[in-house]
């Protein structure tokens, strides 16, 4: 196909956890030649520089002084290595252990906090800069890029949100039950949607996906309509 679609414009890809929202992204990102920003990975690594500097004071309590201190240091990038978009924290490639359960247990509290929010969103409108991104994340569309010229909003079932996740971490974490990741992804969304600041919700003009019973190319497919119609079409 070939499409002659604007030289800058963004795509939002919001929803909740393990839904696919990356594999989507990267799959336009391809398909379009996009930049794709993982915006969930970027409060990953902050979550991974927090536990690594001892801002936790016991399981669940963040000492956000000293986390706010620590943060002047912080530096994240992107880089792509093949096929791979690879994570760095202050210069070290931390795209695999931001994927652990060390992280996920602890990612949606660091995400609650506003100057981390803050951080955050001014990076990603700054990559956002660049010209044609898609991002996926869970207030892209509502609040780092609310102009988005496309604005997807994803779900799916928790039972194959559940299977999907699990498959993805047993290679690596085969200690890891079918319980304790429903667990992780439930208490994730339960957080994300529930948090003062910019919580995880439906752009009123995002388009809904739910792709519990879609496979990766049904799901590129039936946004590709979406994104031929809505960006080469004249709107009214
Ligand atoms: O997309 P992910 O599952 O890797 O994201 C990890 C966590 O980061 C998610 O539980 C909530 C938080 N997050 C966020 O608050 N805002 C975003 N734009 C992206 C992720």
């Amino acid at each position: 196909m070939n499409l002659n679609l604007p030289e800058k414009y963004v795509i939002a890809v919001d929803g909740y956890s393990s839904c696919g929202k990356s594999t989507l992204a990267k799959d336009l990102a391809e398909k379009l030649n996009l930049i794709y920003i993982d915006t969930g990975a970027m409060y990953r690594a902050v979550t991974l520089f927090a536990i690594e500097n001892d801002v936790f004071s016991d399981e669940n309590q963040i000492n956000e002084q000293l986390l706010s201190e620590k943060m002047k240091d912080l530096r994240i990038i992107f880089r792509k290595n093949g096929d791979f978009i690879e994570t760095y924290l202050n210069d070290r490639n931390v795209s695999e252990q931001i994927r652990g359960p060390k992280v996920s247990g602890k990612v949606s509290l660091i995400s609650k906090i506003k100057f981390v929010r803050d951080k955050m969103v001014s990076l990603q409108r700054e990559m956002g800069k660049i010209g044609k991104v898609i991002l996926d994340g869970r207030d892209i569309g509502t609040v780092v890029f609310p102009d988005a010229e496309i604005k997807i909003f994803m779900t799916a079932s928790i039972q194959v949100r559940t299977q999907r996740r699990f498959a993805e971490m047993q290679e690596k974490y085969p200690q890891l039950s079918l319980d304790e990741v429903k667990g992780n992804l439930e208490e994730r969304d339960t957080i994300d949607t529930t948090r003062k600041e910019s919580p995880l919700k439906k752009a009123e003009d995002a388009i809904i996906l739910d792709n519990s019973e879609l496979s990766r190319e049904e799901q590129l497919n039936l946004v590709m309509e979406v994104i031929n119609k809505n960006l080469l079409e004249p709107k009214n």
